[in-house]
């Protein structure tokens, strides 16, 4: 606690002359200058007390309102989590029993050197299959035909990182969109997963780098519903593990269950 002592104040402000109740350390070039010092809490209370009474009720009614307005925010977040952690709902569509279900096609692209996006994109395609109704088709980057393009309904992208980046032949991939496949792609659905050697190595950039390019075609990239606050995607460590791959299998469930509820909405009107 610091404080102002009294008399170095009346010394400084009334009469500079007298130094007589202030310390030596207080007296600069002739000049009085207040002293401050630390003063214990009895300390406190009593220059309080002997200045108003006053302070003290403000100081002991705004810790009082601080406290009040403390509890009734923590009764309010616990209140949302609870509802969070009951209804994790808020995070999801309709149920996949309301959902009429037409034909869709998933085409999953991927590159891979040494194996582990691979898996990721069997995964993918896992949970694709997993979706009455829904086909897949599962390909390297450098291999997709132009029909390919076409004919899906849905494209989800997988790349590792190289460079904190995507690898190059996924982006020459998508490049050739438009150089050489010139497919319409918009209002196609899209997901995107990626695997990385660094926990902060830039896996996660190359996620939002595939989700970027599929936007700027037109495409409506979506995430799997598998954690609380979402995902946009899937990003998976070097070597992936089972939860990786059972997110990736989320996310070829997803991308198929919203391609099916596009191709009804559309197939309606
Ligand atoms: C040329 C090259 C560059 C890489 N650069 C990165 C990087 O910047 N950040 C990272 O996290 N991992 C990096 N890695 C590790 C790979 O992303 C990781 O091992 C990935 O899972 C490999 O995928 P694959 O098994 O499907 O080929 C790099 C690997 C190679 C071969």
């Amino acid at each position: 606690m610091v404080a102002l002592k009294k008399g170095a104040k009346l010394a400084a402000t009334e009469s500079p002359g007298d130094t007589s109740d202030v310390k030596p350390s207080n007296v600069k070039g002739g000049i009085v200058l207040p002293q401050l010092e630390d003063e214990s809490p009895r300390d406190m209370i009593r220059t309080s007390e002997r200045s108003s009474i006053m302070p003290l009720y403000f100081v002991r009614s705004v810790h009082t309102f601080t406290a009040i307005l403390l509890t009734a925010f923590i009764s309010s977040v616990s209140a949302i989590s609870a509802q969070a952690g009951t209804d994790s709902a808020w995070q999801q569509g309709p149920s996949d029993e309301s959902v009429n279900r037409p034909e869709v096609s998933v085409l999953v692209v991927y590159y891979s050197v040494t194996g582990n996006t691979e898996k990721m994109a069997k995964s993918v395609a896992e949970g694709v299959k997993q979706v009455p109704g829904a086909t897949v088709l599962i390909k390297r980057a450098e291999e997709v035909a132009t029909d390919d393009l076409t004919n899906a309904d849905a494209m989800v992208l997988g790349s590792p990182t190289y460079f904190g980046d995507m690898a190059g032949p996924m982006k020459s991939f998508i490049d050739d969109w438009y150089l050489k496949h010139k497919v319409r792609l918009s209002d196609k659905v899209g997901g995107a997963f990626s695997t990385g050697g660094g926990g902060t190595g830039g896996k996660e950039h190359v996620l939002h780098s595939l989700i970027i390019a599929m936007m700027n075609a037109g495409m409506i990239p979506v995430g799997p519903l598998v954690e609380e606050f979402g995902m946009p995607g899937v990003s998976a460590l070097d070597p992936v593990n089972d939860t990786a791959l059972e997110e990736a299998q989320a996310l070829g469930k997803r991308v198929a269950n919203v391609a099916q509820r596009l191709r009804a909405g559309s197939s309606s009107n």
